[in-house]
This record gives structure tokens, sequence and C-alpha cells, in this order.
């Protein structure tokens, strides 16, 4: 095992204002209990953010938005706050548009396919945005969903950032909860009187605020997570402070996925094998932010350039402390398309007892159905990736995974396709 890392020397240096190693140190004590290479899951949270959640949370009488008292106008005016600060952290011009606070990227997929469903409408393009999506209002998506907990760790919320010209189309939706109408009906026939489609009205007609009658009150369906979106805020200003800008944490992940990439291509068996196949278009992606996340997707061969079912990679790595996941991680389309599946492979591998989930099939016909993923965070380290490039090297290259396999994969292995052995010795 000697990766040279050729394709990292052009790239620039980790950007931010302290070495990294000390950011995690500092910020970040909980990661001592592994190697969590699972950002894409979640990234985790620094230290000061719970610490001032919980100054704040102490310190400050939160009530519940809707009401009319005291705490609930300290709340309502943090929620506002809060809701144009996430707006400019996205480069959203809270002009052009709005915030949707949902609970994940799914719930804001969900909300934006179910008013299309209401309104059997078409999206303008079907085009993929990157870098500054907002910059230009014109050209930028009607709607973008987005994780909250996927960028800061902390807290558990997701956005719909929605055009305010094209807002229109989701207050037109059929069912909606408290809070999100002017007047309701439930007597003598029903009847409500939507607070997203007066916003949308009014905006049309040049004579919206921006921010007084916004989109998301006819869209934020009862209570808002109002503790979460205190967190929020903080996480934002503790993220500037840490890591300074986006940019610069896709400046170092570049740099670290570049490396990762190439310690796992070097790794090979004496007799030439690789041992992993990693997936990509053009491998010059890896260093090129503007093509390839901070994720590598791979699979493992034995020597004899079988596949090593991709549970057994998880689960090996999880036993010495290495956090990655594996399998159809959330993405059927992209990832049966990467391993090459054709229709009627899925409906065979279906038939053979697959299914989605951490307990489907990993191997079928000795072709794989899902795969590896190691993805990285703004606070992951040249330490990570090299543990990681280690580990395979150590289990796999050098034989210490002993040929144990797992006992739930000993079913697997058994019903599916016999594996050779991958210790190599
Ligand atoms: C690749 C991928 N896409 C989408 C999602 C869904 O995100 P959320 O659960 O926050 O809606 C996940 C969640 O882990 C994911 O890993």
């Amino acid at each position: 095992m000697n990766p040279t890392y050729d394709g990292i020397q052009s790239l620039p240096p980790c950007p931010y204002s302290r070495p990294v190693e000390v950011i995690r140190e500092d910020e970040y004590p909980h990661m001592k209990q592994g190697i969590y290479l699972d950002h894409s899951g979640t990234t985790i949270y620094a230290r000061t953010l719970i610490d001032r959640f919980a100054h704040k949370m102490s310190t400050n009488l939160y009530g519940n938005p809707h009401s009319a008292n005291q705490p609930a106008k300290i709340s309502g005016d943090m929620v506002d706050a809060v809701r144009a600060k996430a707006l400019r952290f996205l480069g959203a011009d809270p002009r052009h548009f709005d915030l949707v606070f949902v609970s994940n990227a799914t719930a804001a997929i969900k909300l934006v396919a179910d008013s299309f469903r209401d309104l059997a409408e078409q999206t303008r393009s079907g085009r993929f945005w990157m870098g500054r999506v907002f910059n230009d209002p014109e050209a930028a998506p009607d709607f973008a969903c987005v994780s909250f907990y996927k960028i800061f760790g902390f807290p558990d919320l997701g956005g719909l950032v929605v055009r305010r010209d094209s807002g229109h189309i989701l207050a037109l939706r059929r069912y909606f909860g408290g809070g999100t109408v002017s007047m309701v009906s439930a007597i003598g026939g029903a009847w409500h009187v939507s607070k997203g489609l007066e916003a949308a009205n009014a905006g049309q007609a040049g004579e919206a605020d921006g921010h007084a009658h916004g989109l998301h009150e006819g869209l934020e369906d009862g209570t808002l997570p109002f503790h979460s979106i205190l967190a929020l805020g903080e996480a934002i200003d503790v993220h500037r402070e840490l890591y300074g800008s986006m940019e610069n944490i896709s400046l170092h992940t570049t740099r670290l996925v570049r490396r990762l990439y190439e310690g796992i291509s070097s790794l090979r068996y004496a007799n030439g094998q690789p041992l992993c196949k990693v997936y990509c278009e053009n491998v010059e992606e890896f260093g090129d932010a503007a093509r390839q996340g901070a994720t590598v997707a791979f699979n493992v061969f034995c020597e004899d350039g079988s596949y090593v079912p991709y549970s057994t990679v998880e689960h090996a790595a999880n036993e010495r402390g290495i956090y990655v996941r594996s399998g159809g991680i959330c993405c059927p389309g992209g990832i049966f398309s990467s391993l090459g599946y054709e229709p009627w492979q899925l409906k065979r591998a279906r038939s053979a007892g697959h299914h989605c989930g951490s307990d489907g099939l990993s191997i079928i016909n000795e072709l794989p159905t899902g795969v590896v993923r190691a993805s990285l965070g703004a606070m992951s380290t040249t330490q990570d990736v090299d543990a990681f490039v280690s580990f395979l090297h150590g289990a796999f290259i050098e034989g210490r995974l002993h040929q144990r396999v797992p006992p739930e994969m000993e079913t697997e292995m058994e019903h599916v396709t016999p594996q050779p052995a991958y210790s190599t010795g």
C-alpha cells in the first residue's frame, strides 16, 4: 500500500483559519468514538452550537409562535430572523425567495410534489443547479429542498426555498393545516382562504414587501418546530465562525475526497487485481468540486475479481469503529444506473428476494445490488481518510478479516451465490 497522492498536489490547501485537526479537537470531542465517514447521512454538530443552543433555551422563555403573548412574540421574532438568516446563508435574496420550514428534504419534495399533483403542472425545466444557485432569480430553480442537519449536524430540520414568482403553485394545494389559512369555514359548506394564496396574489400584484405575508405562512402546517429553528440560527453562526464559508468547506473536502479516491484506487492484491471499483463517470471528477461531492461510492473485489458483499465491508468497518454506509443509499435510480442494471435485472433481483434496507441481498448472480459509500464533512481530516484506506488494505488485502462472515450474511451468501474467500493472506 503506497499511494502517491499525485492529484492532490495541484489542489489548494485547506482554507480554514485554524488547522482542521484543532477545530476537530476543540469542537468535536464526540467524534473520538470512531472514524465517522457517513456525512451524507448526517454531518456532526459542533460543541459550541450545542452550548449556545442550550444557553438560549435556558435563558429565554419561548412560547408557541401562534399565540399572542410575549413569549410567543419572542419565538415569532426569532423565527422571522432565522428565516432571513437561513436565506442569506443559502445565498437566496428574500425579495425573490421565501423559505418554508419542513422536517427534512423529503418533506420539502413531498410538499412540492403534492402541489403539482393537485395542479397537474410541470416544472419550468429539468436543469441541474450547483454552486450559487440563487444568484439570478430568473434562472434559479423554482423550488430547492434542503436538509439542514446534513450541513450543520443539528437541528433535524429541513427547508424548501421557493422562488416567489412560482409560489402560487404551492399556494393552490388542496389540503392544509392549522395556521395556514386566514379564514376557514367548517359549517354550512367548507371553504377556506389560504394565507399562501393571499401572499402569492399580493406578490404578483407587486404589493408584497417580501416579509410580512410570506408564502411560508400558507405552507407551514401546525406549530412550527420553533426550538429547532432557534438552533438553526445558532448553527449558521457557529458554522461561519468555524469554517468561514461553504466555499471553504468545498475546497477542504475536495482535496480530501481526491485523497480518498487515490488511496482506494491504489489498493491492489498481489496478483494485480484492484481491491475496489469506484463508481464515477470520469476519475478527474475527484478534485473538481463542480462535478464531484465529498463522497466515494465503491465496491470491494476478492482477489479473483468476484465481489465482496457490501454489507460485509460495512460490517467489518463498523466492528473496527469506522462508520460508512452501504446498500442502495437512498438513491435507487443512481445506484442501479451506476451498477449497469437493466430493468429486467431489477425485477430478477426483487424475485430473488432483494429489497431496500440494510438486510437486502448484497450480491445476486455475482453482481452487487448496492455500493459502499464513504462520505466526508467539513471537519473530516486526512487521518480519517488514511485510517479508512488502511482498514481496507488490512482487512481485505492482508486478510485480517480472517474470512469471517457476519452471521446475517451467512444465509444470504448460502442462498444466492457462493463467495470466494477474500482473505488472501
Ligand atoms: C442520498 C440521500 N438522499 C436523500 C436523503 C433524504 O434526506 P432526508 O431524510 O433529510 O429527507 C438521504 C438521507 O439520508 C440520502 O442519504
